[in-house]
């Protein structure tokens, strides 16, 4: 294996302990105790799992956790409503609602209900606007911690050539975004895109979103590039005995790290990061609202 191992997990322990910092900072200095809504619309077990880490790691870092469960029937003017009620609320700081929401719900008008100052997603239509025209927003999650990592392994950015596979709004555009803010040469990659591994190849810098499960092998790598894998696909294990699964990203994990300068692996990865960043954001929420 030539490439090292970005570890995720303890660069998102870092994080939490600059932000219990900053809560207590806010604390002792304004009397302000930062706090973060979660709303769970259902009974959907891998977000029963993510609210559940969010509330509890929230609550490490000194902050208030607020937990809104509501039934998967619950109609959309009812969330709404909430939403309204968590808007006004001086103690909320940071909203998130869980997606995705039940089907009867319009995902965009819920998102865009939520105030863009405590939009700690970074996806209300405000917040998207105002990261693509390179100004001061709430940047998601994800792309965030993503960003973190590689400016940590790389330094400048300046220059590099960057490929996104992937072009959703929760991860491939935001972090497209990003890249470019860092002066990268930026191309996102889809499902449409003709010759991928050609594209692949060329880049110094690889995000793969896409929810494919070990989709991009080793020789796609350009050798030295960094590859960061947000991927998170549970896939039969049968070695570990029947009916075992795993864990596992976007991207062949051994062929990619004995090709890649650096690499996340999964889990233990970007997982890690895009909590703590969340609970970043929630802090810059509060000392923004706090002058
Ligand atoms: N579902 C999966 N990832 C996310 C996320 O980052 N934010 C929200 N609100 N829902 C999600």
């Amino acid at each position: 294996m030539a490439a090292s191992i970005i570890d995720g997990k303890a660069f998102a322990a870092s994080v939490r302990e600059k932000v219990a910092a900053h809560v207590a900072r806010l604390k002792d200095e304004h009397g302000i105790t930062p706090g973060l809504a979660v709303v769970l619309v259902g009974e959907d077990p891998a977000s029963q799992v993510y609210v559940r880490n969010k509330g509890k790691q929230t609550v490490e870092c000194g902050m208030q956790s607020f937990e809104h469960k509501l039934p998967a029937d619950t109609p959309e003017a009812d969330l709404l409503a909430l939403v309204e009620r968590l808007n006004a609320d001086p103690a909320v700081h940071g909203i998130l609602v869980q997606l995705p929401l039940p089907d009867h719900m319009n995902e965009d008008a819920v998102i865009n209900a939520i105030d863009p100052a405590k939009d700690v997603d970074g996806f209300h239509i405000s917040n998207v606007g105002l990261l693509g025209t390179g100004q001061k927003s709430m940047v998601p999650c994800t792309p965030l911690g993503c960003l973190m990592m590689l400016r940590d392994q790389l330094g400048s950015l300046s220059g590099l050539d960057a490929v996104v596979i992937g072009r959703s709004n929760i991860v491939g555009k935001p972090m497209a975004q990003l890249l470019l803010g860092e002066s990268c040469t930026v191309t996102i990659a889809h499902s449409r895109t003709k010759d991928l591994p050609a594209v692949v190849r060329r880049a110094d810098i690889v995000v793969a979103a896409v929810g494919r499960p070990q989709m991009v092998p080793g020789d796609w790598i350009k050798p030295g590039a960094t590859v960061i894998d947000v991927g998170i696909n549970r896939i039969p294990a049968p070695e570990k005995g029947e009916g075992k699964t795993r864990l596992v990203g976007d991207v062949d994990f051994d062929s990619c790290a004995d090709v890649a300068g650096a690499i996340t692996p999964v889990p233990g990865g970007v997982g890690p990061m895009t909590i703590a960043c969340l609970l970043a954001n929630t802090v810059t929420a509060c000392a923004r609202a706090n002058g």
